[in-house]
């Protein structure tokens, strides 16, 4: 029996009336018939204004890394803003953070923003003040927020228009975008180093910057093959470019150090957000003292009314001094492991044709193809339709992944063993569901 919506689908036509869409971020539009109301999270949980509850594995695309509403860190939150939220000053908690951020991450220096646009933007606008240099490469498939300089051949490109593998074209990903800004990005497929290498012999000593998702975040999951980021280091050492790692989706999640420790190389700037709250907005550009230091020269802007705001950074000292001392990355590990290996499992006895992408934090699967993809351009061959329809069937049941293949499903402290076994139990009933139609 389908879900008792009526509640969540009334309080949708009004948020329809008053918001475009009916939501705050166009990735949360599931069309008219879909997109949900949601009244509170808990832990693993969410619900809907009609009282169904969910077994959560969007997190709020990626933040939620210790579980909806952690007591710890509402409570710390709570305590902050008692005292006041902003004052146009540094707060001693500014500092503590940012010298938790140093340590846990290895940068040098930290710079606070609110959002994961914010901290990419700015690490952009440093790498070319450091540089002297405009054009950066992106890579196909990546985003890195919403300002206009990255918002080109991201995840929701159709692969059409991206051009010919060898010489890609950067396609804006909305209306609204300068024409004249493609002049700055010069994309590239992901994962391919002979393709990098001849476009850096013909243009690598124009370039500000490589900005790289080390892990495709916005394309199932995709990894950096062995020795590719070792490669780019090595590339913008040469060229004097310089290495962002975008580390909004895996930093402080793939490991307490993020990609920077997990990959073993090290960046020259680094932006984090997401999870470094546990859903508090907050964000951090970081990097070596060397090109952070560019701002103490004046003349590069960096700043913004709430940067450092009493809220977020409550949020985040709190986030991070509970990765600092309990498990919490070993045991998403364990249970990413567990919840991935199961799925596998389930499609194979289902027959399914299928490849599982990702990092057991943020992992996925893909339907239709056997071949882990290395690229967004190999990620497209999949089967979405029958991803999406897969998804729908287990929303039913209580699960919820996001229906868009390209969204990993996102692991937090709060989905306990129970929770997994609960899950894999679910998926299994939703297989089968949609495999007997499939008949
Ligand atoms: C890798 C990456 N960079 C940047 C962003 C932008 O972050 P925000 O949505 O906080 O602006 C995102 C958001 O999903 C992201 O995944």
């Amino acid at each position: 029996m389908a879900r008792e919506l009526s509640k969540t689908r009334a309080a949708y036509q009004k948020a329809r009336q008053f918001i475009p869409y009916g939501v705050n971020s166009n990735f949360r539009y599931w069309g008219p018939e879909n997109t949900l109301v949601v009244s509170r999270g808990e832990g693993p949980y969410i619900w809907d204004l009609d009282g169904n509850r969910y077994i959560d594995y969007r997190l709020g695309f990626g933040p939620v890394l210790l579980g909806h509403a952690h007591p710890v860190v509402t409570e710390r939150v709570a305590e902050a803003i008692l005292g006041g939220t902003i004052f146009a000053w540094t707060t001693p908690a500014e500092v503590r953070l940012a010298e938790q951020i140093c340590r846990i991450t290895g940068v040098d220096k930290v710079r606070l923003a609110n959002s994961g646009t914010e901290a990419t933007m700015h690490a952009l606008r440093l790498a070319r003040a450091y540089t002297g240099r405009e054009r950066f490469v992106k890579f196909e498939g990546q985003y890195h927020g919403m300002h206009d300089y990255a918002l080109f051949s991201t995840a929701s490109s159709p692969v059409g228009a991206l051009g010919s593998r060898h010489h890609p074209i950067p396609a804006a990903t909305s209306s609204g975008i300068p024409v004249g800004l493609r002049q700055y990005v010069v994309v590239q497929p992901f994962n391919d180093l002979e393709i990098l290498e001849r476009t850096l012999k013909s243009c690598g000593h124009e370039l500000a910057a490589i900005m790289v998702e080390p892990v495709l975040g916005n394309a199932a999951g995709i990894p950096a093959r062995p020795g590719f980021l070792q490669k780019l280091r090595e590339w913008c050492d040469e060229y004097g470019i310089v290495l962002i790692f975008d580390e909004v989706k895996t930093g402080f999640r793939i490991a307490l150090g993020g990609a920077q420790e997990y990959f073993g190389v090290r960046a020259d700037l680094v932006t984090y957000a997401k999870a470094m709250g546990n859903g508090f907005p907050i964000a951090a550009i970081g990097g070596s003292a060397r090109v952070m230091d560019i701002i103490e020269g004046g003349g590069v802007a960096h700043g913004g009314t709430y940067t450092g705001n009493a809220v977020g950074v409550a949020a985040a000292e709190a986030t991070l001094g509970i990765l600092e001392s309990e498990a919490v990355i070993e045991t998403i590990y364990e249970r990413g492991q567990a919840l991935s290996g199961g799925i596998d499992a389930i499609l194979n006895r289902a027959g399914i044709p299928h490849c599982m992408t990702g990092l057991p934090p943020m992992f996925s699967y893909i339907l239709g193809q056997e071949e882990p993809p290395q690229d967004f351009r190999a990620y497209c061959a999949g089967d979405d339709a029958l991803y999406e329809e897969l998804v729908m069937a287990l929303i039913e049941h209580g699960v919820m992944p996001d229906c868009d293949g390209r969204e990993p499903w996102f692991l937090c402290y709060g989905h306990d063993e129970e929770v997994i076994a609960e899950t894999l139990t679910r998926f299994e009933a939703a297989v089968k569901e949609v495999r007997s139609q499939m008949r």
